[in-house]
């Protein structure tokens, strides 16, 4: 096992594909705590299409019978970009 300590967005790329079988991932809500991490982004398209670039990545890393937990906030967890 390998554990790396990062930005998802610079770690993720070094993967190989389809290298991976399961992702369990409590990414930022966007503005439901407090926390500095949670409040990165200037709205909600800036959040999702962040959201979109992590999840482009996850799915590249993914084995073709890999699986995704993706942890999210009520309020935006059925949202899309716009
Ligand atoms: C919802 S919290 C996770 C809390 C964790 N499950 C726990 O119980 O401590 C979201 C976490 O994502 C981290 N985070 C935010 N942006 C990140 C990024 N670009 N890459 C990696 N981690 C990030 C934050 O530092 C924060 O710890």
């Amino acid at each position: 096992m390998q554990l790396f300590q990062g930005d998802c967005l610079s770690v993720l790329p070094t993967l190989p594909e389809k290298s991976v079988d399961l992702i369990v991932t409590d990414p930022p809500y966007f503005r439901v705590k407090s926390n500095d991490w949670d409040n990165q982004w200037e709205n909600e398209s800036e959040f999702l299409t962040w959201c979109e670039l992590v999840l482009f990545e996850m799915t590249r890393v993914l084995k073709p019978n890999g699986s995704l937990y993706w942890f999210a906030g009520p309020y935006m967890a059925a949202k899309r970009r716009t």
